[in-house]
């Protein structure tokens, strides 16, 4: 029994006459390389940034409302997530600056490129520990 998936496949020329679509090459095709790394994580920060946002706004509340909700929202797992909010914060920061600068048409060049994405683990990491430096050294 033909499979039905495959009725997906079918497209059609502009002359009318029927053709067989190409297959794009997807994830279980293509070796992971440093642009496909680096445009994976943009999302997934991205994904985390908005998640993280409703959580603090749960923590902000919380705060808001008195002692004993505070309580239950502050925790050690909070500064965890809030080590990966900011973490992901300047990755999706670095990399959007990145992803601007393709924009306007610059940095597509395979070294240029490969080059601005060790800046952007850079300067996310070099960020990262500068933030979290100055928020122990005025909480603490
Ligand atoms: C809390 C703040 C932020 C949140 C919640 C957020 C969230 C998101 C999400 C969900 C996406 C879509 C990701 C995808 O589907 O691939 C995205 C894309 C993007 N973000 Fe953000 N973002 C934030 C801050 C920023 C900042 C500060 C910048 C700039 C420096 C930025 C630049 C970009 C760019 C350029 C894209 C599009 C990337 C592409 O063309 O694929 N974002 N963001």
């Amino acid at each position: 029994m033909p499979d039905v998936r495959e009725a997906l496949m079918i497209g059609k020329r502009s002359d009318g006459t029927l053709v067989r679509r190409p297959l794009s090459p997807h994830l279980q095709i293509y070796k992971p390389q440093v642009s496909s790394t680096t445009s994976i994580m943009n999302r997934v920060t991205g994904i985390a940034l908005s998640v993280g946002l409703l959580l603090m706004v749960w923590w902000l509340v919380a705060a808001a409302t008195g002692p004993q909700a505070f309580a239950t929202a502050q925790g050690f797992i909070g500064l965890i997530l809030m080590f990966g909010w900011t973490l992901s914060l300047w990755y999706h920061f670095c990399n959007g600056i990145r992803h601007l600068l393709w924009d306007t048409g610059w940095g597509f060049e395979i070294q240029t490129s490969h080059r601005t994405a060790l800046i952007v683990v850079i300067a996310t990491a070099v960020l990262t520990l500068l933030s979290w430096i100055i928020g122990l050294a005025v909480w603490l």
